[in-house]
């Protein structure tokens, strides 16, 4: 198991992180008319009013149809909506300049070959925004180990299910998903790793502190194999 303690960056606010993403984005592509592609785009992105000052238009796909429904209909963010599966579309060769894919790829049986095509889909000096739970973490390794049923009870008290979009998806955890898999991933594909970050505020938020007291005795049972830091791994990716 990789120890991310001492090696990563680790933010206070999910408001920061999306900050940091959108400072990035800008300063790379100041004055440039870009392509965004949202891989995996759920009912919500929290970019649009922090990257106003940029020209983009932004592609959202998912699998799920009711929760591309909620987008075109409610926050009417998306300039084009395809339902699709990330493993069977086809984009054009460099067809955009960033694509998002936030908490998507800890679902998919065949994650590497969602990158693969990320790497086809990428103009050579687009981003890649990714997010994945982080597996060497007691909540990274729940999420992965427990049956699919306990998703669902997790989701029935502590988010909104029946929402669109807020059905628990199934998640699959392939070997690249992990902070050693998207390493190893990235020095193949000579991908550069601009920023690898942790979500350090997990224990504050209220809501959770009863699971951020269970979080720190499982770490501490487990010789803190399981780390209770974080929850999740927040990456930056640069292709060559
Ligand atoms: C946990 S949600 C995350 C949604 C959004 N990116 C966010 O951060 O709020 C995972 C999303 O991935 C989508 N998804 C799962 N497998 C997919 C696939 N093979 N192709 C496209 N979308 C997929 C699901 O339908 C779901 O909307």
């Amino acid at each position: 198991m990789v120890s991310t303690k001492k090696q990563i960056k680790s933010l206070e606010s999910w408001g920061k992180e999306e900050e940091l993403i959108a400072t990035y984005i800008v300063n790379k592509f100041q004055g440039k008319s870009l392509k965004i592609l949202e891989a995996g785009c759920g009912t919500k992105w929290d970019q649009a009013e922090l990257l106003s000052e940029i020209d983009y238009t932004l592609t959202g796909i998912d699998l799920d149809a009711q929760a591309l429904d909620f987008r075109k209909n409610n926050l009417k963010d998306l300039d084009e909506t395809i339902c699709g599966d990330l493993r069977k579309i086809d984009f054009l060769k460099a067809e955009f300049d960033v694509i998002f894919n936030s908490f998507v790829l800890e679902h998919i049986d065949g994650a590497e070959e969602i990158l693969q095509n990320f790497d086809k889909w990428l103009k050579p000096g687009g981003l890649i925004i990714l997010r994945i739970p982080d597996p060497a973490t007691v909540y990274g390794f729940f999420s992965k180990v427990t049956p699919f049923w306990a998703h669902g009870l997790y989701a029935k008290y502590f988010k909104e299910l029946g929402k669109p979009g807020h059905t628990p998806y199934p998640t699959e955890f392939d070997e690249v998903v992990s902070q050693a898999g998207i390493r190893k991933f990235c020095s193949e594909q000579n991908w550069t790793i601009r920023e690898e970050i942790i979500n350090g505020y997990y224990h504050q938020e209220s809501l959770y502190s009863a699971a951020s007291k269970m979080s720190k005795a499982i770490s501490f049972l487990t010789f803190n194999k399981l780390q209770d830091t974080h929850t999740n791994l927040l990456y930056i990716l640069e292709k060559n």
